[in-house]
């Protein structure tokens, strides 16, 4: 059986957010494997730091595909055959990412405007790939539509799944995918099709597959700081009910794991201290006093100090001492921009 099972649900590749600390939680709750964040093929193949740092992986992470960014076959072809000694699952084709200085060097949604090309990817792939699976996260096309004709290529050159965010590559975050696509998609390949797009709760990744017959959901923004959303939609496929969302003392228990996790992953620099701040931030999205807790954590330099203030933070939620706020608003701010902070 291929890596895809019925209703599978799968954490999504996320630039600067898809880290080990991240990827940990969201297994921790039940997803059923996880993606680096893209990393450019040509980077792989040149060796250089920064791009292999974010591939290497530990043992305890599997199963975790690695996903690939690039236009040229022979890069990424050269990339996957460097990267098959780390055994993931699968490696992931980027033929999706919509930003300019990604597609304005043909990499991401713009190779969906060049099937040729695709194909010849595709192939490079699998050529190198061995045993392990090969897939391609897609758009509906860059400038036209061509998911139909691009997922037939994709399964032709031996692509065991594929995974659409039914978007052009120019529509904005805030544009609804239109679901429709899903079932076109499946109606002309054979291969597991993945559905991603707006889902934000485990009500939406069951709403999303019975709406649609994708066989599995990929979460991406839904997963920041809810972990929760994972297991709660594993709960509702064996018991076919949802559970309550998790309260406030579990929440903050796990802020502290990833605050921990990060920690270690980065150590007490700009990098780690950034992570912490906005991971903190989408743990308590959902509760009153969020902007109190951003300006209060904001300016902070040092682990220790932003513990502490959670830790307040919490005694203070938990005594009721915040207004309530208009949640929705905030989590609609969140959708349309997840630095949700900056709108301030
Ligand atoms: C901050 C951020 C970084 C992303 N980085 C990647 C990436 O590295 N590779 C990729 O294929 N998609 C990337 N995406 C797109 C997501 O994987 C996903 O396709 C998109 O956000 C729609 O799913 P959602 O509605 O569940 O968020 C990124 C999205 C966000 C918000």
């Amino acid at each position: 059986m291929g890596l895809i099972k019925k209703n599978s649900i799968v954490l999504a590749p996320m630039a600067e957010i898809s880290d080990k600390p991240f990827r940990t939680m969201c297994r921790k709750y039940g997803a059923d494997f996880t993606f680096t964040e893209m990393v450019s093929a040509r980077g792989i193949v040149n060796n250089s730091f920064n791009t292999t740092r974010k591939v290497v992986f530990a043992k305890s992470e599997q199963p975790i595909g690695i996903q690939l960014l690039g236009s040229s076959p022979f890069y990424i072809g050269e990339a996957v055959k460097r990267l098959v000694k780390l055994s993931p699952v699968d490696f992931d084709l980027n033929a999706g990412c919509p930003v300019k200085k990604v597609t304005k060097n043909g990499f991401g949604a713009a190779i969906l405007d060049n099937p040729a090309q695709l194909k010849e990817i595709v192939s490079a792939m699998k050529k190198s790939a061995g045993d392990i699976s090969v897939s391609v996260k897609m758009r509906l096309g860059f400038r036209k539509v061509t998911i139909l004709e691009n997922a037939k290529i994709c399964e032709g050159e031996g692509a065991d799944f594929i995974t659409l965010h039914p978007k052009m590559g120019n529509d904005g975050s805030e544009l609804l995918p239109d679901r429709e696509w899903i079932g076109k998609v499946k109606s002309v390949v054979n291969i597991p099709v993945l559905a991603n797009g707006f889902v934000f709760s485990a009500e939406d990744a069951v709403e999303l597959l019975n709406k649609t017959d994708a066989d599995g959901v990929m979460v991406a923004r839904g997963a920041l700081g809810n972990p929760y959303l994972f297991s709660r939609y594993n709960h509702f496929l064996s018991t076919k009910s949802f559970p309550e969302k998790p309260k406030i003392d579990q929440v903050f228990t796990d802020a502290l794991e990833h605050l921990e996790l990060i920690k270690i992953e980065y150590g007490e620099n700009l990098v780690g201290l950034n992570s912490a701040k906005k991971n903190i931030f989408w743990y308590f999205k959902r509760f009153n006093g969020i902007f109190s807790l951003i300006e209060n954590i904001m300016e902070l330099q040092k682990f220790n100090q932003i513990k502490i203030e959670l830790e307040k933070h919490v005694e203070n939620l938990k005594a009721g001492k915040f207004s309530t706020e208009s949640n929705e608003e905030v989590f609609d701010k969140f959708k349309q921009r997840i630095l949700f902070w900056n709108l301030k």
